[in-house]
């Protein structure tokens, strides 16, 4: 049995991917407060934004609003970080036969199940798709649909098996700050309302892209802390290639991902619909890893004060110029 936690972009979009598989049981947990809007729909479905691919339409898993694990061999917990605690709290002691699967971007998560349930199973899966939710069980995937579990459980890695979802096994912590490091960009995307592409095609957006990659690269290399980045490429040739390769990255992302032209990270809606955000879970990483060798990682800093800044109040974006000169960057350096 496969018990998903959270029916948001993510929670769904696995929830219609292990439909489809039908390898296992699953049951898909709803607050009270979400109940209504989800009982009322018949099927799950997933949008597809890439090559014109059909939506997926599969039968809606069973609901529950109770968090038995004692017939649950994968726990999938697809909830931002602020609701985590809440989510944790709410659950009772993780069983040996049960395996704890967080989506959560970055590594916080990760360090606060090991704290909560020491000795608990978990295998990490890295989300590499981008999805969106739209509507009760309906959302959209503007990428290819891919996930990275840092497991060897065959069933684990079977349980999408034939549905279209990409599961790959990865080892240790190393892909997860690696897709951390991806992921810093997605902080300068949400305070200037900048899509994917954007992000590292626009001279002043790039120029902040590298500046906060290289800052955080640096970091994580003092603090001897692996990286394998979820590009088959090590960090100082995506670094060269950010800062020299013109539109070769973007044509990388594309041809990797399947990343469209028009896509934003979440965290864009996150900062315009005036919800927390998961800054500190990315950059915040950073500032605290540096903190703690006694340095300072002052671009990564600002860009968390900028986004704190702006949760809750529905900023107006600012222009790529005005970011790159809050966050202190040249233009040429
Ligand atoms: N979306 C992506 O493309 C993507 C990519 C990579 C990684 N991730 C990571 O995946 C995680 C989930 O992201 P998401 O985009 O799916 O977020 P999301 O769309 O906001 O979905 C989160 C869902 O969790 C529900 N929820 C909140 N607290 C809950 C609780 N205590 N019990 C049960 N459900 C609860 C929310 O319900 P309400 O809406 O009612 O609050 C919402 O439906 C995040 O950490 C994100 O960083 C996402």
């Amino acid at each position: 049995m496969m018990l998903i936690v959270g029916a948001g972009a993510v929670g769904t979009i696995l929830a219609a991917y292990a439909t489809r598989a039908a390898k296992m049981p699953l049951r898909l947990y709803v607050r009270n407060i979400d109940l209504d809007a989800v009982q009322g729909v018949e099927q799950i479905c997933v949008d597809h934004v890439l090559g014109g691919r059909p939506a997926l339409r599969v039968a809606k898993p069973t609901l529950t609003q109770a968090l038995d694990l004692s017939d649950v061999r994968y726990l999938v917990i697809c909830v931002k970080y602020p609701d985590l605690a809440s989510v944790l709290d709410a659950l009772p002691a993780i069983p040996p036969h049960c395996t704890v699967i967080p989506t959560l971007n970055g590594v916080g998560a990760l360090r606060r199940l090991h704290e909560r349930f020491p000795g608990a199973s978990v295998a990490p899966m890295t989300i590499m798709f981008n999805g969106q939710w739209l509507a009760p069980l309906h959302a959209r995937i503007t990428t290819k649909p891919q996930v990275l579990v840092g497991s060897r459980d065959a069933t684990l890695l079977g349980a999408f098996e034939g549905s279209g979802m990409a599961v790959e096994a990865i080892e240790g912590e190393a892909a997860i700050w690696g897709k951390l490091l991806i992921n810093l960009g997605h902080a300068i995307c949400a305070a200037s309302h900048a899509t994917f592409k954007d992000l590292i095609t626009h001279p002043d957006l790039k120029a902040c892209y590298f500046r906060v990659f290289d800052e955080a690269a640096e970091i994580l290399g003092r603090a001897n802390i692996s990286v394998v980045l979820p590009i088959p490429m090590p960090v100082r040739v995506y670094q060269l290639l950010l800062r020299r390769g013109g539109p070769l990255a973007w044509w990388l992302a594309r041809s990797r991902s399947g990343l469209q032209a028009g896509s934003y990270p979440s965290m864009v809606a996150d900062v315009t619909q005036g919800r927390p955000t998961e800054v500190m879970q990315l950059n915040g990483e950073i500032v605290t890893l540096a903190e703690r060798l006694g340095r300072d990682a002052p671009i990564n800093r600002r860009l968390c004060e900028l986004i704190n800044a702006m949760a809750g109040a529905r900023p107006k974006p600012l222009t790529p110029g005005e970011l790159r000169q809050r966050l202190g960057v040249d233009l040429d350096a």
